[in-house]
This record gives C-alpha cells, structure tokens and sequence, in this order.
C-alpha cells in the first residue's frame, strides 16, 4: 500500500539503536513509533536525530536504495555533478548548495506526504511542520486544481482595424487550433494540446494611433511546466495571426500570469490545536482572523503575508527543481489582479468556531522534463513525494504555503516571532563566530539564555571555550 509514495508500514514500537548490515544498509529504523497507515508523515522527534539517522529513518519508511542514499549523504550539492551543471547553464564555474530538510505531518486530500524543503532561512521547515500539525487535527488540507492550463501570448502590433481584426481571428479558431496542436505532436499525443483562442485589444485602432492586439493561445500542457512548449506554439502560428489581422507580429511568450492554471486549499483548524500554554485557542483563532483582516487591508501587510506563504512555496518548488522565479511572479501578479494587492490567503471562524484557511494561487510547477529530471537530487525529491504528478504536486506545495501563512500569523498574533527566530538565529550566529559540531548548540543556548544574540558575545564565548579546551591541551587532558 502506497501513500504520498511512502511504503505504508503498520510498525511496532521499534529500537532507537540501528544496525548497518555490512553494505551501508539498514536494517532497523531508529524512531520508536505506533504509527499506522494514517499516519506515516509524523515522524515524532525526528528534529532530534542526527543527520544520519535520519537518512536511516527514511530507509526504514521509503523506497530508498543504496543510489538514494548516497546522494542525501553527498549532499544535493554532490549529487549535481560539475558536468551536469555545465550542461544546465552558461558560465559554470561551480554548484551552489542550500539546506534541504523535510516537512512533516502533512496530510493533503487524504494523503500522508513527507514534503522535502530547500531553504536558507532557518524555522521555515519547523513552523510548517508545527502548523501541519495542527491542520492534521482538522482532517488535514483539502485541495483542488484547475486543469493545467498555461497562456501563450502573441503580441499584434500595427493593427489598421482592431474590430475587424478580432472577428477575422476568431473565425479561424479552428485553424489556429489546429496550428496549434501541429506544433506540440508530442504534448497532443499525452493528451495536452490547444484549447481555446481569445484575442484582447489593448490599443483600439484609431487615425491617432494604430491598433495593438493580443492573442491569447490556450494550452493543456498536462504535467509538463510548459514553458518551451507553449512558447513554440505562440511562435508557429504568430505569423498567420499577424496576417490575419493585417499588423505584424511583436513578442510570442507565456504569460506567468497563469490564472487558467489555479489551485485552491483549505484547512480547518480545531480550537484544541490553536491553545499554547499562554494562550487559549479562541484567542489564537481571532489573533489570527485579525491579522487576515489586516492584510486584506492594506497592500504593505498584504506584501509580507504573503512573503510568509511563499516561504513555504518557493522551498518545495526549489527541492523539486521547479522554476520558482515563475511561481512567484504568478503569485504576486496575482495577488495585484484587481488592480489591488492583496493576500493570496484569508482565515476566518468556520464551521463550529475552528479557524478556516484559504489560498488560491496560480501553480505553474511540472512534474516531467526539465530540471525535475535533469537534477539527480530533484529526482529524489519527486521519489520522496511518489511522483505526483503537476496537479498533486502543485496542491502539495500550496499546503505548505498555507501551512508556513498560519504559522507565522499564529506566532505574530501571540507572542511574536523573534523568541523562536532568535534561538534558531543564535545558531547561526555562534557558527559566524566559529563554532562547529556539538558547540553551536552550546553557544547557541548560551547567547539565547543571555538574551543578547549579537556576534561580539558569541566570538568572546567562543574566546572562553578556546581558552579552556588549551589550557586542558597544556595540561595533558
Ligand atoms: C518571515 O520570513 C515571514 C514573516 O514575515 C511572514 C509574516 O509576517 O506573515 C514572518
């Protein structure tokens, strides 16, 4: 039995202590565990293991070979050889490397996922974690997405009669069409293809000024990102629409404002999960339904909630190797498509007091071709999900992003979110003033227990333990 691409296991309670078996294989997961086939994406104290015996925990739960397992143990940095990166982009001179952890609890349209994350900023993967959490309490996120429509634009220029021109276009749909299709044999032969033509003036013609169209050329790019491919179809029949409309071609691209190709998520999130120990779950729910309220107000709050949604967004589209420049001008053309900023989510009271999120967004992500299976790290990443496919995956990816919204809403509504993101800051820190293995932690919990996370105090921390550790050097120790 499958879920989210987890082998679903019914596991007993099970050793901390995991035997290699002489290959580099284990052979014994580490986390004590009654979890059953509801719920395979808790992975309860996993934040607490190494990163080995995480890499053994996940043997234990998924389909991880020994290939698997060397790339998460080289790093995703490793796994993309310089050949390969050479071949990706111009000018290589090495590969780049980010944090890429993991997403826990998150229970999408009835399924379990472990959603892999790469990001730089720290408390981005625990707080999604931590409001998945929460969600799961309520039944988990709902989620539904439009078909995988992308809009390729071709720009008319010279127009003499823009009126003339939009009827002599429409009534050749069927041509078009057709062009269109031709162009794309492959995507038609899985089913994609051409499915509607609109044309927009955006310059009425006049004696002032000559008329400017633009043709809107639908596209079911299935689970393909579909840039290339609608791309090549604005270019094939941009010549034959220029001539129809007696102007001459300008630009043929999509548009990343691809408001054909939305998805939508809800969750409901029960009062219980919402209480903290300072704080009781009505408080939390209104803090929460007022900070909404707040963004849907005013365009500069608007701006840094959604920043919030998109830091859960942009990490999973980045682990799977998706364009994310694309996802998040989407999503803020989006947000803007009213002529007003606006949030991509709102929360409210729902159904018998809970908190109800909701977000719609357009996700453009694919599941096949490009990075998604050039980067061997990305390949994993689509084998740690279960190989979604584009709709699955991009309602996986806004979850996070509702996820990350409610986390942060929830902190900034209560007690703030410097007091978390200090303790997680204290650990960079105390790594910029030199601190490697088990002494960032210390250092970390010193400077946080100080209260005072500034670089001066963690480098004469440092100063301390250096001293220490040679003065029992000097003395044989
Ligand atoms: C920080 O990366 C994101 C937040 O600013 C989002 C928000 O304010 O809603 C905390």
């Amino acid at each position: 039995m499958e879920a989210g691409g987890l082998r679903v296991l019914r596991r007993g309670r099970r050793g901390r202590a995991a035997a290699r078996d002489g290959r580099g294989g284990v052979t014994q997961s580490f986390i004590q565990s009654k979890e059953t086939t509801m719920s395979v994406s808790r992975i309860p104290r996993f934040y607490k293991l190494s990163v080995e015996e995480r890499h053994v925990e996940l043997r234990g739960r998924l389909d991880l070979d020994d290939d698997d397992l060397r790339i998460l143990e080289s790093g995703w940095h490793g796994s993309l050889s310089i050949d390969a990166a050479n071949n990706m982009v111009e000018n290589v001179i090495s590969t780049h490397a980010l944090p890429l952890g993991l997403g826990l609890n998150f229970r999408v349209n009835d399924r379990d996922y472990i959603v892999p994350m790469c990001v730089e900023e720290p408390s981005v993967i625990a707080a999604a974690s931590n409001a998945a959490k929460s969600v799961r309490d309520g039944g988990g996120f709902t989620a539904d997405a439009d078909p995988p429509i992308m809009i390729a634009q071709v720009q008319i220029v010279g127009v003499p009669d823009t009126n003339v021109a939009c009827v002599e276009i429409l009534a050749r749909r069927a041509e078009l069409m057709a062009a269109c299709d031709a162009a794309i044999p492959s995507l038609v032969r899985r089913g994609g293809g051409a499915r509607g033509i609109e044309v927009r003036t955006l310059v009425a013609s006049s004696e002032h000024e000559p008329g400017m169209l633009v043709v809107h050329l639908l596209v079911d790019c299935q689970d393909a990102m579909g840039a290339n491919m609608v791309n090549t179809v604005a270019e094939s029949v941009a010549r034959r629409l220029a001539e129809l409309a007696g102007g001459e071609p300008g630009l043929r691209i999509l548009s990343n404002l691809a408001d054909r190709r939305l998805v939508r998520v809800r969750c409901l999130v029960p009062l219980h999960a919402l209480e903290t120990k300072n704080f009781s779950g009505e408080r939390v729910r209104d803090g929460v339904v007022a900070a909404s309220r707040f963004a849907e107000l005013d365009p500069y709050r608007a701006a840094t909630h959604n920043k919030g949604i998109m830091n859960g967004v942009d990490a999973v589209v980045l682990a799977t190797g998706n364009d994310w420049r694309g996802v998040e001008a989407g999503a803020h053309a989006y947000a803007a498509r009213d002529g007003r900023y606006r949030p991509l989510a709102i929360w409210r009271v729902g159904p018998g007091g809970m908190l109800q999120g909701d977000l719609e967004m357009p996700m453009v992500v694919g599941t096949v071709g490009g990075t998604t299976r050039a980067h061997p790290g990305a390949r994993l990443v689509m084998k740690l999900l279960g190989h979604p496919g584009a709709a699955e995956l991009g309602m996986l990816i806004a979850s996070v992003g509702l996820a990350s919204n409610l986390s942060a809403l929830r902190a900034l509504a209560c007690e703030g979110i410097q007091r978390g993101h200090m303790s997680l800051h204290a650990r960079s820190v105390a790594m910029n003033a030199g601190a490697s293995g088990a002494l960032v932690e210390q250092v970390a919990r010193e400077l946080s227990e100080l209260g005072d996370v500034r670089l001066e105090r963690a480098v004469a921390i440092m100063a301390r333990y250096t001293a220490t550790s040679d003065a029992l050097a000097d003395a044989g120790e």
